[in-house]
């Protein structure tokens, strides 16, 4: 794991990026949204048990999680996060009693342990910026009960370009707030552009996929600016995340990783009751492109 950034005076405002976002949450994001997370971790996964969304951001995906049945805690450190999340249960889930939503880090270990454990945890994007992702990685997978699941997604380590990432974000963090929206136009576009050249080269589409569940529910803007603007900022190989995990008992059911490109590798574990060490499976994982 590579600690790129811990200054926690350079920290982002996820909040206020989810609190813009929040306007464009409607029936059809969360049937994405809805959809995505069925995808990844099944119904059955998800239809009566007990899940811990940490960082839930807008709440999105707690949401996604209460419509499957789930009984859901939010919890988020940004307070305009939780009131982002609140939101959301009112407008779109008429306030269930199942549906409970804290302030709070998952560094805070008593807080983490007051929670109790969990079928499955979930914590999107999430851990690398908390300031410590190691320690955001050992309180988060302590709150899975044996046989719950554990899915995470964590930048992935590119080496020289995770360090060029760090720079472009501090950099829009010491930037005049009005200034920040030019900034991630120029660097998305850029990024954008790099994308097209390459798919050019390698004959294929240079357009865009337009792959609305990948997308999970999201918006390009909103996503590009959590992306140049999010600090702290730390990046891990599979290897990082996996080997600690699976000295704890946790087997990997599935990596969808991005090679060594840019962007998150997701990860899906399962607390093994057995503690069998099986391996990481070829087939489990996925590249994706
Ligand atoms: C990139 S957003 C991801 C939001 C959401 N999980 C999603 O998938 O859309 C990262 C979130 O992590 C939250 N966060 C950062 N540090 C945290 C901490 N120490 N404890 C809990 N949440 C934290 C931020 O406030 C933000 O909402």
């Amino acid at each position: 794991m590579t600690a790129t950034n811990i200054d926690t005076q350079d920290r982002f405002e996820f909040g206020k990026n989810w609190s813009d976002f929040l306007s464009k949450v409607d029936e059809k994001r969360i049937g994405l949204a809805t959809e995505s997370l069925a995808q990844k971790i099944g119904h059955q996964a998800l239809k009566n048990k007990k899940i811990l969304d940490i960082g839930s951001g807008s709440g999105l995906f707690s949401l996604a999680a209460h419509r499957l049945g789930a009984d859901v805690i939010s919890i988020d450190f940004d307070i305009n996060c939780v009131e982002c999340t609140k939101t959301l249960k009112k407008e779109f889930a008429n306030n269930p009693p199942n549906w409970k939503i804290l302030q709070g880090s998952v560094l805070d270990k008593n807080l983490m342990e007051s929670l109790g454990t969990f079928d499955g945890v979930y914590s999107w994007g999430v851990l690398h910026h908390t300031g410590n992702l190691a320690d955001a990685l050992e309180n988060a997978s302590q709150r899975v009960k044996p046989d719950g699941w554990f899915f995470i997604s964590i930048y992935n380590d590119q080496g020289t370009p995770s360090r060029i990432w760090l720079k472009i974000k501090q950099f829009y963090n010491k930037l005049p707030q009005p200034i920040r929206p030019v900034y991630v136009c120029i660097v998305a576009a850029y990024q954008e552009l790099k994308l097209v050249m390459k798919r050019l080269i390698t004959l294929q589409n240079p357009l865009p996929k337009n792959d609305e569940i990948k997308s999970r529910g999201m918006s390009i803007w909103y996503d590009w600016v959590d992306w140049i603007g999010g600090l702290p900022f730390e990046v891990a190989k599979p290897e990082d995340i996996i080997q600690p995990l699976r000295d704890k008992g946790f087997l990997l059911d599935r990596l969808e990783t991005v090679g060594s490109g840019w962007g998150c590798n997701e990860y899906v574990f399962h607390l093994d009751t057995a503690k069998e060490q099986l391996g990481l499976e070829k087939s489990n994982v996925k590249e994706l492109g």
